[in-house]
């Protein structure tokens, strides 16, 4: 039997703009209470379908996939990230996914491990001189210092400085871009229009110089391997825009994802003495901070906290052609949302939610789409490994290292909604 999707009527010619900008999580969750499963909504001139089915969610990211490209949210991305991975679709995106493939294999990984560690540690010891720290700051500045010597071996001294001046605004732009529908175009100079385009000029002139140098000095990182790099089946390697447009998209993709996926993980264990306990206990044994990765209850810990705290908590997309999500038909050019963090709370897959329970992952998950925290499908996460070693690294060193830093105050931080999900308000560490 097909259905259309049933509609919340709104009573206003902008929709359901104001609710769902100001609080669109709170929103969905009542709108979901409400209509369940799928339901579709206007926010100013725009109609976007919203799911919530783990088997919706599989018929868009794998077994329909070739049917949904990247929505408008991403296509905004494209003003800085061009033509990369995140932003791409069809054969470009394929070719491109199966040249870039090889170099975040788990093998390669573990070469990045000591980089990792040496910036982990780096942090650390900066930390002894100080009693108190903000800790999205210090994760952001860490995964950043990680994914540019990485990526470009540059240490953030001189260009990595520009990198890490500039780009944070590039980012925000971006950000106010996607979330606000009645944002001015962008070839009307208005004052961040202006400063938006002289820094992305300024950062595509760091990465051209950084591409050129490279070419003649080939490296471990990930920038030379992408040079090196060739098509399997064209044998083509990358032109230098395409190579600025790769890099430009794992800085984005490999800093601030991971960056909040610690902001969480910390936060949560600091509120939560018993499992702080065990995890100092767990850590005692390990030598190497990557050794993590093989203990089962700190991998649970991890997965727990990314079921929880998704830091990608919103995926979109848009229909090519018909479809349909069980009984309901999608039409051509249907925009659709998804979340994460709201899929992680489904009742039907997930017993108490709300609570944080490592244990939880002694089993799999009820549905292989009930949780996907890196995406699913051909389009998931590249850098899941790359992230997943990290956050091991990070996790270890700082509880190793600060086995008694506190919460400054136990309020809740409440949420950003930014690319990523961010705390409300800057959480401060006692060290
Ligand atoms: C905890 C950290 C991370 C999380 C939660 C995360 C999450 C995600 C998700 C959900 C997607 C799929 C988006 C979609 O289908 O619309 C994605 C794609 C992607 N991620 Fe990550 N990511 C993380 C870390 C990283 C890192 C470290 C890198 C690179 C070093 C990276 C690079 C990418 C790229 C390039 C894509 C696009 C892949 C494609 O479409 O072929 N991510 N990520």
């Amino acid at each position: 039997m097909k259905k259309e999707i049933p509609e919340i009527p709104s009573g206003s010619i902008f929709g359901h703009l104001k609710s769902y900008v100001n609080d669109p999580l709170a929103f969905l969750q009542k709108q979901q209470k409400i209509h369940g499963d799928i339901f579709t909504f206007k926010v100013a001139n725009r109609r976007l379908i919203f799911i919530n089915h783990p088997d919706y969610i599989k018929r868009i990211l794998q077994e329909n996939h070739r049917n949904y490209k990247k929505s408008e949210a991403y296509r905004k991305l494209a003003l800085l990230l061009g033509d990369g991975l995140f932003t791409s679709d069809g054969s470009y995106w394929l070719s491109q996914r199966r040249t870039i493939q090889p170099a975040f294999h788990r093998d390669q990984i573990k070469s990045y491990a000591q980089t990792m560690n040496d910036f982990s540690m780096k942090m650390v010891d900066r930390w002894r001189y100080k009693t108190e720290i903000s800790l999205t700051t210090e994760m952001t500045r860490v995964t950043l210092q990680i994914i540019s010597k990485t990526i470009l071996n540059i240490d953030l001294h001189k260009e990595g400085q520009a990198v890490e001046q500039h780009l944070p605004f590039a980012l925000k732009y971006m950000v106010n871009r996607i979330t606000s529908p009645l944002a001015t175009p962008t070839w009307i100079p208005t004052r961040s229009n202006v400063k938006f385009k002289s820094t992305v000029k300024i950062l595509d002139e760091l990465i051209y110089e950084i591409i050129q140098y490279k070419k003649q000095h080939l490296g471990v990182d990930l920038l030379s391997q992408l040079i090196l790099l060739q098509n399997e089946h064209t044998g083509d390697g990358l032109s230098d825009l395409q190579l600025r447009d790769e890099v430009m998209t794992l800085f984005l993709a490999g800093h601030e994802t991971t960056a909040m996926a610690m902001t969480w993980t910390l936060y949560y264990i600091l509120q939560d003495e018993a499992l702080r306990s065990r995890l100092i206990y767990e850590i005692r044994s390990i030598k190497n901070p990557w050794d993590a990765i093989g203990n089962y209850f700190i991998q649970s810990v991890i997965s727990e906290s990314l079921r929880m705290f998704a830091p990608v908590w919103i995926l979109s997309r848009e229909a090519n052609d018909a479809d349909q999500l069980g009984d309901y038909m999608i039409h051509p050019g249907d925009r659709i949302i998804f979340s994460p963090y709201m899929v992680h709370r489904h009742p039907d897959f997930w017993d108490n939610p709300d609570q944080f329970i490592p244990e939880r992952f002694d089993k799999l998950p009820a549905h292989k789409f009930a949780y996907f925290p890196f995406g699913g499908g051909p389009r998931v996460c590249i850098g899941e490994h790359f992230a997943l070693m990290e956050i091991n690294i990070l996790l270890v060193t700082i509880l190793k290292n600060f086995p008694k830093m506190s919460l400054k105050s136990m309020e809740q931080v409440g949420y950003d909604y930014s690319i990523t999900l961010r705390p409300g308000s800057e959480i401060y560490i006692n060290l």
